[in-house]
This record gives C-alpha cells, structure tokens and sequence, in this order.
C-alpha cells in the first residue's frame, strides 16, 4: 500500500496565531498515528512560521512512526536535523515571501552543495529525500548525488483545470517511470486533496504521500482522525484495484 505522510504544520500555524499551547502538536500527532498514519511530517522554516525547534525535538522523542523533516539546505537547520536525525528529510527550497513552498528544488543548478548535505545526512543515517518538479533533469540529478527518494511536487497537478490537469499527470508519470530506473523511491506530495488523490495515487511505483493542509482543513469539519482515514481509505482502495 502507498504509505501515508500526515504533515502537521497548519496544527502549528493555528498554535502561532496565539503564540500559545493549543493545539498541541504532540497531541494531533499522536490522533494521526492512531488513525493509521504511516509518518508525520514537519517543515522547520527558517523563519520558524509554525514548526518551532522544540516541536521536532518533541516530536523526535515521542513518534511510534517515522518522521520526515522538510527542510532547506540551510547551515542552521541541516545542523538542527543532523541532532534529532529523523528517519528521512526532505530538502526543498524555501523562499521568505512565499505562502506556501512554491516549486520544487533546483537539484541540478545546486549539484555540489546539495551533495554535501545528502553526505552530511547520511553520515547520520538519514535519508534523504529531494522534493523536485516533474522535470527529467531534475530526476538525474537527484540519482547522481546519492538521494534516496524523490518527492514528485503534485502542485501544478492540484492546480490544474480540465485537460491540463491531464497535461500534468503525464507529466508525472513520465518522471515516475524514470525514477523507476533509478536505485531512488517514489513519493509524492503538495496540494494534494480528498478530492483529487485518486489520479495521482495511481502514479506508477509511487511509496508514500505526504499531505497536509486538505486534512487539517477537512479536520475542521470531520475531526482529524476521520481526515486522515478517509484519505487512507483511497490509498487502499488504489491498492485493492491496482490491476483494474
Ligand atoms: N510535501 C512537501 C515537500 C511540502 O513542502 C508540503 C507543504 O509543506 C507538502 C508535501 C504538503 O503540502 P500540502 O500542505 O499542500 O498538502
């Protein structure tokens, strides 16, 4: 089964806009495991606009399942994920301005210093994961500095309307067949949705999901732990009809 990344962030943005407490971000994480989440996933912004230091250190010691740390190549950070040394990160670009991460990293424009950090990863048993655009380049530069997974950003998809949505997909799924060439797993993640899971999950050896603001969201309204069930629900119902 195509396994499950429920990212937290937006428990902390709503815990920042009061600079408090509540929500506890321990206590969704724990909600998410127990709904069947295969992995909690945080983003430390260098701007620390929600997860905050202490809340990967927490998260570190108490996580039953894995935890994946999307981050930027930044000195302080790499130097932060190299302590906790969470199962996996995932290295994307990080812009101050930016509402949400906008596009995936340029692995190929930035061969040397992304290396270095996949090195400095693995020296601590971290996998590294390389959230890219669909574009083939970008998949070979990621094979050639050792990462081992690549997340494919599924942004343009979400955002698309109609055909081009279609457009999109193949997109993807070309990328997807090449990184089957590789010796790098398939994840997936951004904009992804209830709604438009479905198309994208069928993406050919994808892993792993990684989700965050539609089941926040959809929290509001159905409770958190039916959110993250009813999108486990379509990875299984993507399992049961792999061959339809
Ligand atoms: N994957 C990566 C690499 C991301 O940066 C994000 C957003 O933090 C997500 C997945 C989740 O995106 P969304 O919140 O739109 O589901």
């Amino acid at each position: 089964m195509i396994e499950l990344g429920v990212n937290i962030d937006h428990v902390a943005t709503l815990r920042q806009a009061r600079r408090g407490q509540r929500p506890d971000i321990i206590a969704a994480a724990k909600v998410c495991e127990l709904a069947g989440a295969h992995q909690l996933t945080v983003h430390l912004r260098k701007d620390r606009r929600h997860i905050q230091d202490r809340d990967v250190f927490a998260l570190k010691d108490t996580l039953l399942v894995r935890m994946n740390l999307e981050m930027a190549a930044d000195p302080e950070i790499i130097d932060i994920a190299r302590t906790i040394a969470p199962h996996t990160v995932c290295l994307v670009p990080e812009k101050r301005e930016e509402i949400t991460t906008e596009g995936g990293l340029d692995v190929a424009g930035q061969l040397d210093k992304l290396s270095e950090v996949v090195d400095a990863m693995h020296e601590k048993n971290v996998r590294v994961s390389m959230f890219i655009d669909p574009e083939p380049r970008q998949v070979e530069a990621s094979a050639k500095i050792g990462a081992d997974a690549v997340e494919l950003h599924t942004g343009a998809y979400a955002n698309a309307i109609g055909p081009e949505a279609d457009t999109e997909l193949n997109r993807l799924w070309d990328c997807a067949e090449l990184i089957a060439e590789t010796d790098m797993v398939l994840h997936a993640g951004h904009g992804l949705t209830i709604q438009n899971l479905l198309p994208a999950a069928r993406l050919p050896f994808l892993e792993e999901v990684n989700i965050g603001h539609d089941i926040i969201a959809r929290a509001l309204f159905i409770g958190l732990e039916n959110a993250v069930k009813e999108i486990l629900d379509v990875l299984r119902y993507v399992e049961y009809t792999l061959d339809a």
